[in-house]
């Protein structure tokens, strides 16, 4: 759990030092104020980049140059980790792990971890192939990090791979197929492993994301997760070799793990073309749910769970039952309107100008 985060020019913030406890805070604020600031804050921590998709720079406060975060960490198991990021506009960016500076993003993957669910992830069911597909490989990242360099891999190998396409021009040359032999092999080998961990994990959601669905929705509902690439079926060796005119013909791979989907289907028909618009938002927080009980059930420590603003956007029933069913550790939760009955929060925090008070529930009629 994340105890305590002090923000410097970071967004909204000049400098402001928040406390935080065990179980569920609820973040309140009217708009602008500086609530996703606090939420983007705490998700940077874990992975040194905005959850929103902006760029760091955007991040920095207006007139200042360095924007900081510091946080002190409490593991599961009790350890104390200290985490110190700094961003800069110049992109002279850092980060400190008990003062020591880490070599690798990726080593901070243990360290602090987060599921962040905002409003534009309601969207997940609609949006295009990619989506669905950084959602799964973030969930495997987050279950293993070593998970991390396959994906890097895998893209890696598609750059050069599209580059060598391009430079052939519409020809195979005996020099074009000898190299395209080279990086096939390689694609086949990473790419193979990651269609097989993309498919071990959907499998291991299934039955998660139908249970949070069937919590949420508030009666059972048949739900289907479908990953079955046509490439997996036949061997990625044979899909390149069946591709490999057509691709040096269009310069572009056209077949691989790069352009996978994850579908989902309710009540037996895709969600995307059939399922109504709350059944469809359901589904997605169904999905990140599920991750987030995977993720604290694998690696054995509960991630802070961030909901960033979701409950404006969901109906009075949803919001009830997503309140209900909240996993334990930490959560937080921002809203710039009254919390339904249902929060129950343990501790809140009102936060107005980029400023903070804390308080307790048990203190505060108006909760
Ligand atoms: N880099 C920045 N420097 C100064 N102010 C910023 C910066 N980025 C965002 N803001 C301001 O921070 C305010 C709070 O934003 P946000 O945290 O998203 O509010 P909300 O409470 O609605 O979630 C906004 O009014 C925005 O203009
Ligand atoms: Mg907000």
């Amino acid at each position: 759990m994340i105890r305590r985060i002090e923000l410097t020019d970071f967004r909204v913030y000049r400098h402001a030092i928040i406390e935080l406890n065990e179980g569920v805070t609820a973040v309140i604020g009217r708009n602008a104020q500086g609530k996703t600031s606090l939420a983007e804050a705490m998700s940077y921590l874990s992975t040194l980049q905005s959850f929103r998709g902006v760029a760091n720079d955007a991040l920095v406060r207006t007139g200042a140059d360095t924007a900081y975060i510091r946080a002190d960490i409490v593991h599961d198991d009790g350890r104390e980790i200290l985490v110190e990021a700094e961003i800069n506009r110049a992109g002279r960016n850092r980060v400190l792990v008990n003062k020591q500076k880490l070599a690798r993003v990726k080593d901070l993957l243990g360290v602090v971890r987060t599921t962040v669910f905002a409003p534009t992830d309601l969207e997940l069911v609609y949006k295009g192939p990619e989506t669905r597909r950084d959602m799964l490989d973030d969930a495997l990242v987050a279950l293993a990090t070593r998970n991390d360099s396959v994906r890097v891999e895998v893209d890696r190998i598609i750059r050069q791979r599209n580059v060598l396409l391009k430079q052939a021009n519409g020809r195979l040359t005996e020099d074009i197929e000898m190299t395209l032999d080279v990086w096939d092999a390689q694609f086949v080998e990473k790419g193979s492993y990651l269609g097989e961990a993309r498919a071990k994990v959907v499998a291991r959601l299934t039955p998660l994301v139908r249970e949070a669905y069937e919590q949420l929705a508030g009666e059972p509902t048949s739900v289907d997760l479908v990953y079955e690439p046509e490439w997996r079926r036949i061997g990625l060796a044979t899909a390149l070799a069946e591709a490999r005119n057509e691709d040096v013909r269009r310069g572009i791979s056209s077949v691989g793990p790069h352009r996978d989907d994850v579908l989902f289907f309710i009540k037996g028909m895709p969600a995307k073309t059939h399922a109504s618009q709350g059944e469809c938002r359901t589904l997605a927080l169904a999905m990140k749910l599920a991750i987030h009980r995977l993720v604290t059930e694998v690696v054995g420590a509960t991630p802070l769970l961030v909901l960033d603003d979701v409950l404006s956007e969901l109906d009075p029933q949803r919001c009830e039952a997503l309140l209900r069913h909240m996993p334990p550790g930490q959560v937080l939760i921002t809203t710039a309107q009254v919390l339904p009955e249902a929060a129950h929060p343990d501790s809140i925090i009102r936060i107005s100008g980029g400023a903070v008070v804390t308080d307790t529930p048990d203190s505060d009629g108006t909760s």
